[in-house]
């Protein structure tokens, strides 16, 4: 087989078969393609496309090009989340330990992830001693006492996902239907749960930009789950707007401690029963009501936020700063942004939030960067919120003085003031079982 011949085919907009596909992912991932051959061949993708019998062959290669993590020694059923990336979404420190309180096991592999703010295993680093790098030994006994644990993604998971991502990323080729399909559930497939929910986001703040893209993504990553025997559902979800109030990484800790007392932002608590209620349900515990009302039930009554403590103390990290959030990091300046006019917020548009707290230091822009875990936005104004003239609709905060100007400046031009209330969306828009 000759890669050269496969690029000319697709370029042609020929259909690939599956030992065309199992043999680029193979040799790419062992080294032995160029670069500058795989991005010819993914253009030609971006261009040409894929069918579904592609995308599937592709997703099954890249979930068996490297390990394929075995959960059996964690007992009981084990349900996994994904989200599609969105600003503000710290769905996963809520839903994990609240399914897990119910009986369903999370052993969770996350990434860090490029952008705004930090992923979920630096949004938990910012918790005093936290360890997100356990070894596999460690990481089961974690998810076997606590009933779940987060652990940084291990080095040899779909490793074809993580060139082919990188090279993406470079080459203009991240946006297409079939190369996104296949990346994220090449990853959730090698990661050995029974079933998997996704939370596939829509809006300004996500990659689909149109409900049309979203539920047709949802649809393709249902299907390739349930052809991989696993049980899978998606939730078609707004990310026009941010998510809940805090962007940034301790900021949101704190924000989903609000959640786990059974309080904080409505959206957000919603958001996550939702997810929690079809992960429950993918896990038999009953019917999607039963399960949304056992998982508000695990809120109320604090069962959640206990299994959450539980999560902390077993990777090592100051349960203190969980019992008292002001323990964990903290910015030095605190910045308000102030309302140019009267009126109601009719855009929070959630990409240039997140690129704001980017420049307040609270996410990466290229992988061997830190975050700053103090840095982040509060918003105290979204969509649909009127506001007085003068009144603040964001405090910033940063460790970057110099950072300041720039971000607010960001924040008002993000938050787009009109006479008339808009239309608000529901934040679920569809379920795809
Ligand atoms: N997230 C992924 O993991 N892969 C993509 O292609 C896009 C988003």
């Amino acid at each position: 087989m000759h890669i050269t011949d496969i690029i000319i085919k697709k370029r042609d907009g020929g259909k690939l078969n599956k030992s065309e596909i199992e043999y680029v992912t193979k040799e790419y991932t062992a080294g032995n393609i160029p670069d500058y051959q795989i991005s010819a061949l993914l253009m030609a993708i971006c261009l040409k496309g894929m069918d579904e019998e592609e995308t599937e062959n592709l997703t099954f290669a890249i979930r068996d090009s490297g390990e394929t993590v075995d959960l059996s020694p964690i007992d009981g059923v084990k349900i996994d989340k994904h989200s599609t990336g969105g600003v503000g979404d710290k769905t996963t420190l809520i839903v994990a330990p609240l399914v897990a309180s119910l009986g369903i096991k999370v052993a969770k592999m996350s990434g860090r992830g490029l952008g705004h703010t930090g992923g979920t295993v630096d949004k938990l680093e910012s918790i005093k001693g936290f360890r997100t790098s356990l070894s596999k030994e460690e990481f089961f006994a974690a998810v076997n006492s606590a009933g779940l644990a987060v652990s940084g993604q291990s080095g040899n998971l779909a490793p074809a996902d993580k060139k082919l991502y990188a090279l993406r990323d470079v080459t203009g080729t991240v946006e297409n239907h079939s190369l996104i399909v296949s990346s994220i559930m090449g990853k959730k497939l090698a990661s050995g749960a029974d079933g998997i929910v996704l939370d596939v986001k829509v809006g300004s703040g996500s990659f689909n930009k149109t409900p049309e893209d979203a539920e047709k993504l949802a649809k393709a990553m249902v299907k390739i789950g349930g052809a991989a025997g696993k049980k899978t559902a998606a939730l078609l979800t707004d990310m026009d707007v941010p998510l809940g109030k805090a962007i940034g990484n301790a900021l949101e800790v704190k924000e989903a401690l609000e959640v786990l007392h059974g309080g904080g932002d409505s959206t957000l608590a919603e958001l996550c029963t939702e997810l929690a209620a079809v992960m429950l349900h993918l896990g038999d515990k009953g019917s999607i009501d039963e399960c949304r009302n056992m998982a508000k039930d695990a809120l109320a009554s604090g069962k959640a936020f206990k299994s959450f403590v539980n999560m902390v103390k077993a990777q090592g990290g100051d349960a203190e700063c969980i019992y008292n959030p002001d323990l964990l990091p903290t910015a030095s300046f605190v910045y308000p942004v102030k309302a140019e006019k009267t009126g109601y917020i009719t855009v929070s548009d959630a990409k240039e939030y997140g690129r704001a707290s980017l420049i307040l230091g609270a996410g990466r822009e290229r992988k061997e960067d830190g975050v700053d875990h103090a840095a982040g936005i509060i918003m105290e104004k979204r969509r649909g919120d009127k506001v007085q003239a003068g009144e603040v609709i964001a405090y910033l905060h940063t460790n970057r003085e110099n950072a300041i100007a720039e971000a607010a400046r960001v924040v008002l031009s993000a938050t787009e003031i009109g006479d008339e209330a808009p239309k608000t969306a529901p934040v679920v828009r569809g379920l795809i079982l």
